[in-house]
This record gives C-alpha cells, structure tokens and sequence, in this order.
C-alpha cells in the first residue's frame, strides 16, 4: 500500500462528530487528513489529537501571521501535539519565517512548514489596494523565493502556478494544490481547477480535495477513482 498518500481530504466539518463519522471507513495509508480554522475553532486540538491517534498525517491549515514568537511558539505546540504538516503566512516576513523554522528544528520528527504566498481570492485589485501592486503571479514567486530562502519546506499554491513554482525554486521544494477537481466532480465554489493527475503532472506534491471526497455517498471509493488516477498519470 501507498505510505506517502498524495491526497489531503481538507475536513471541512464544523463539529468532531461529523468529522469521526466521515473518518470511520478511511485507512491512513489512503490518505492525509486537513483540520482547517472552521474545524479547529470548534473541535480544537483534543479532535487533532484523536485523528493522530487513529494514524492520520495531520495538516493543521491555521495560516499563523503574527510576531515572530507567537507564530514560532504556536508552531512548536503543533509540533507537539504530533501533526505532520502546519502553516504560515508569508507575508508575515523573513523573521516571522526563520524564528518558526528555527522553533522546529530541535524536533527529531517535526511538522513539515509551508506558507501561504498569496491567497486566491486576493485579485490585482486587491491586492494593489493593500500596498501590494503589480503582477499576482509575480508576488507569488516572490514570496515563494522568499519563503525558501528562510529554510521553510514549501508552499500552499494554486496548481496552475507549479510548473512556474518548481522551476523558479526547484524540484524539491514541496508544492501542496488546493482548487483540484476529479473531471466528473462539481466545480462547487471554485474557478481555476484542475484534474488530480494534470495537477502531479505540473509538479504539485500533494493535493487538497475537500467536497468532492467529503460529500460523496462512497467517499473511500471515490478516493481509490482518485489515487488510481494519480498512480497513472
Ligand atoms: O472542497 P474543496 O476541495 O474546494 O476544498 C479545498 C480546501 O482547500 C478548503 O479547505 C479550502 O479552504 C482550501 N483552500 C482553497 N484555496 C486556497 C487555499 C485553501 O481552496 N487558495
């Protein structure tokens, strides 16, 4: 079986119940598991704590952006209680980046730390009118270069930008795509996707799928449709 499952299934659930339902019928070597802000703020880390004890890879999705010792000491409580992946917001800067980087690297097996470049739902528009002009995908790769540069392990990024991403900051600098969609899936909310096996083929390292996996009837036969796409693309 796959030990390194490509697939993060964002739980997007705002109680523990939902969530311990859903999980049930899932194996860990299926898939990782994403505990975003919705979910945490209502089941908090006691729910995280029971995903790992069932054998789940944990993405704590938290997107810390505050001084340097809030955001490395709250990466450190994660570290702690296990999971296998946390995040940051770049534009929190150089410091913020490298006193969390520096907060982890005591840990024998610490989380693995990505930021976030840009979020999507910022456009050119917004983005200028909070002092940020210019070329959305230009800042990305900015930020991205940045983000490497303080020793970080990756960022969360549309799978539209990997190809560029991997090329500008190499192949082993991780790529995790939200916005995937399987052809047959409903778009739901989202605009820029795409399929599962077009998203490994541009670089992208894992994948994030929340609804089409979460609201299926099967959901565990929809993820073996999806990993077997994946095995063959
Ligand atoms: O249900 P769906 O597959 O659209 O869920 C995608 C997940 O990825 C959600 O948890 C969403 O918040 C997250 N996400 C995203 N786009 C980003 C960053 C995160 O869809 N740019």
């Amino acid at each position: 079986m796959n030990q390194d499952p490509k697939i993060v299934v964002a739980l997007d659930f705002n109680d523990a119940d939902s969530v311990l339902r859903f999980i049930d019928p899932l194996h860990p070597s299926l898939c990782r598991l994403k505990v975003g802000k919705e979910l945490f703020t209502a089941a908090g880390p006691q729910l995280v704590e029971k995903l790992i004890a069932r054998g789940f890879e944990v993405f704590l999705d938290l997107k810390f952006h505050d001084i340097p010792n809030t955001v490395a000491s709250a990466c450190k409580v994660a570290a702690d209680i296990g999971v296998w992946m946390v995040n940051v917001h770049a534009l929190g800067g150089r410091k913020m980046m490298e006193s969390t980087r520096e907060a982890l690297a005591s840990y024998r097996q610490r989380p693995l730390l990505i930021a976030v470049t840009v979020l999507t739902s910022m456009d050119a528009g917004q983005l200028a009118e909070v002092g940020l002009p210019g070329d959305p995908g230009a800042i990305v790769g900015k930020l991205a270069k940045l983000t490497q540069d303080c020793g970080l392990d990756g960022v969360v990024c549309s799978a539209q930008e990997a190809v560029q991403l991997k090329a500008l900051c190499g192949q082993g600098f991780k790529l995790v795509t939200p916005g995937i969609r399987p052809l047959d899936a409903s778009l739901d909310d989202q605009s820029r996707v795409m399929t599962p096996s077009a998203a490994i083929q541009a670089g992208a390292d894992y994948l994030v799928i929340g609804r089409p996996i979460t609201r299926a009837a099967d959901p565990v036969a929809v993820l073996q449709r999806i990993r077997d796409e994946i095995a063959s693309a």
